[in-house]
């Protein structure tokens, strides 16, 4: 097991710079997510890490040592992709074999690491097969197999999941949340599914335009988004978002575009009248009460346990999320009202969060 850290990391591909100063320090044991939107570095990222992109400018150090002009196979990494790559003209057993083979590991040591790898993702019967005689799923445990006998001090993961359907996925989640428990093998997890970094990571690095947007555990990054971004790509449905301006008086209100006049949170500093603001709550933070804004309801999806309603507020478009059966109605006006405590404003003009 090793720490991570990567110093003012830049990345170009000819002229072009991708990556623009990206520094994280990573935890011996640590398992960070990185998402983000497509296009948006994670993949490059990665890839540097493992060595197999060249680093533009910055340092990356693993267990202290810099590893810049280290080779990949020197790194003491493993990296699963999303494809899987699994040779396919070799078995199982060998696919998990090959790379300790190729640095003359011992038979006895292999098939004792084969052996333990097999038994941790419940391969022991599959041993023998292809991989074209494999589920999705079993490719999947196979090419973290191959990850796992190696025993590196890093694992790098790129998309692992995301070719598999929503079930297998949630099962692989859950799996790879227990191999990580039990490992304690420090991680770097890419994903674009917020979801995801969610549920396994002890920390998510939020990337847009090769830029870090923010860092912190799970719950950080959903109570305290530092940005616009972050509070629409953290949180799902995504936060609804209402635009306006700060009024004067006593309590802090805004008064939308659409002329709506709202209460905003008392704990929120700096609202200056005349300031153009975001006014942020989550789908999950609504109730119905009549002191509430006037919403248009547009479409009611039931899901069994919760109900989720897309409304219109003037020309906003929010979503709703009960977790309960309502009886509303397509068509229907009813009154929601956010939980202050839990809302959130941003500056208009820099997307920045206002405390
Ligand atoms: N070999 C390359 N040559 C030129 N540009 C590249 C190359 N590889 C990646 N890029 C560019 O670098 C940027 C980051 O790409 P990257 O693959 O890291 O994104 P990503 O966050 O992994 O996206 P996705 O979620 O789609 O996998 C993109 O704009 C991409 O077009
Ligand atoms: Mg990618």
């Amino acid at each position: 097991m090793a720490t991570v850290e990567i110093r003012n990391l830049r990345k170009n591909y000819g002229v072009l710079e991708v990556i623009h100063g990206v520094s994280i320090d990573i935890e011996d044991g640590e398992f960070v997510a990185l998402v983000g939107p497509s296009g948006c570095g994670k993949s490059t990222l990665l890839r540097m890490i493992a060595g197999l992109e060249h680093v533009t400018k910055g340092e990356i150090a693993i267990g202290s040592r810099v590893v810049n002009d280290i080779e990949p196979k020197n790194r003491d990494i493993a990296m699963v992709f999303q494809n899987y790559a699994l040779y396919p003209h070799m078995t199982v057993a060998k696919n998990m074999a090959f790379s300790l083979w190729l640095n003359g590991v011992s038979r006895g040591e292999i098939q004792k690491r084969v052996e333990r790898a097999s038994q941790i993702l419940g391969l022991e019967s599959l041993l023998e097969r292809y991989p074209r005689q494999l589920s999705g799923g079993q490719r999947q445990r196979v090419a973290m197999g191959r990850a796992i006998v190696r025993d590196p001090m890093v694992f790098l993961f790129d998309e692992p999941l995301s070719n598999l359907d929503a079930k297998l996925r949630v099962q692989m989640r859950a799996e790879i949340k227990e191999l990580h428990q039990r490992l304690k093998t420090t991680t770097v997890y890419v994903t674009h599914d917020q979801v995801e970094a969610m549920t396994l990571a002890d920390r998510i690095v939020v990337m847009q335009g090769g830029v870090i947007e923010q860092i912190g555990s799970p719950i950080e990054l959903y109570d305290h988004p530092n940005s616009l971004f972050v509070a629409g790509f953290i949180g799902s449905p995504p936060m609804n978002f209402l635009k306006g301006t700060v009024q004067g008086g006593d309590l802090p209100s805004l008064m939308t575009n659409e002329g709506l006049a709202l209460r905003l949170p008392d704990h929120v500093k700096g609202l200056a009248p005349g300031r153009e603001v975001v006014f942020g709550f989550r789908p999950q933070n609504l109730t119905l009460d009549p002191a509430g804004m006037p919403c248009e309801v547009i479409i009611v999806e039931p899901t069994g346990s919760e109900t989720q309603l897309n409304a219109r507020v003037g020309s906003s478009s929010i979503s709703v999320l009960f977790h309960d059966r309502v009886q509303i109605r397509p068509g229907e006006t009813v009154n929601l009202l956010p939980d202050l405590a839990r809302a959130h404003v941003f500056d208009g003009k820099t997307g920045r969060r206002i405390e």
